[in-house]
């Protein structure tokens, strides 16, 4: 089976559900409160290891407790851990509140995920040597970001990035991105283009295609999801389902389709299973706790 390596944070996600999102400088009483696997580059791994991937991740957590569960976690799950070191300080914490909508807020502090550096891809090279597909998100150091996609195409790998949450990136980032999947606010933030309508995204989509990404998928929430490259654009819609917890759906859709792409899939069929796994996602509570297995997704009758 081709292998996935996904380069990116461990978070351990402290999530209060609320009935309104705070306003600010107001204190307000929430209900459960649960600590919870999270971190998008950890969640894109479990993701895809519990849809049928062989996965691996390179990532830092802290030599502290979160450390030790996030790394437990991603065992439990089988993924690959050879490649993740453990640093001296803190591990990555996210600070999540969920509303009674089912929408979140997420503040990270992210500690030893911000000491990834090229050295260390240089170390962990064979984990992207191993893989056929490089998943990456935007929550490790650009620079490392930068480095890790250049060594990706130098070995001919496909790379996929995820660009959340979303900053501003330099074309030399963007050309060695060969699906970017982003949503309609990141989508903006990349390409300058602000959205307001279906042609609004063509639009942002081109600039991202001038600048040398090959393909896009852009995740448009409940209403489904868009692929454009050069030639074509195809629309997929989503699967409607109850909606208690959104954390993690983005994270579920990109790992699913890193598998779905690397068991040679065609993108109509990829976006069809991510969709599924991004419904499924949404139902249950919290990141890695909402993740599907692959007969989750298959038995459901959707
Ligand atoms: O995408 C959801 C994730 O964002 C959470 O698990 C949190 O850790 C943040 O990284």
């Amino acid at each position: 089976m081709k292998k996935i390596c996904v380069i990116g944070s461990l978070n351990m996600d402290l999530v209060v559900n609320v009935e309104e999102m705070p306003k600010k400088g107001q204190t307000l009483i929430g209900s459960n409160f649960n600590e919870i696997p999270g971190g998008k580059g950890a969640n894109q791994a479990v993701a895809a290891a519990r849809l049928g991937g062989d996965v691996c991740m390179i990532g830092k957590v802290g030599n502290d407790s979160f450390g030790q569960s996030l790394l437990n976690q991603l065992k439990t799950d089988n993924v690959k851990t050879d490649y993740i070191q453990i640093e001296d300080g803190a591990s990555g914490v996210a600070i999540i509140t969920v509303d009674k909508n089912a929408e979140n807020a997420i503040v990270v502090s992210p500690g030893a995920n911000f000491k990834l550096t090229e050295d260390d891809i240089d170390r962990c090279i064979d984990g992207i040597k191993e893989s056929s597909t490089v998943v990456i998100q935007l929550e490790t150091p650009i620079d490392t970001i930068k480095y890790a996609l250049e060594k990706s195409k130098e070995l001919g790998k496909f790379t996929i990035l995820n660009p959340a949450p979303a900053v501003k990136l330099s074309d030399d980032i963007i050309k060695n991105v060969d699906l970017l999947t982003p949503n309609e606010t990141e989508l903006e933030i990349l390409s300058g283009v602000s959205i307001n309508c279906e042609d609004d995204i063509k639009k942002a989509a081109n600039v991202m295609l001038e600048k040398g990404v090959k393909q896009l998928i852009v995740t448009l929430g409940s209403k489904g999801s868009l692929y454009l490259d050069k030639d074509k654009m195809e629309f997929k819609k989503s699967y409607k389902v109850n909606a208690i917890d959104t954390t993690a759906a983005g994270d579920s859709y990109t790992g699913a389709l890193s598998v779905s792409l690397s068991q040679n899939k065609s993108i109509d069929e990829a976006m069809n299973f991510a969709s599924k796994v991004g419904a499924l996602c949404v139902t249950k509570v919290g990141a890695q706790t909402s993740l599907p297995t692959v007969d989750e997704v298959l038995n459901y009758e959707f």
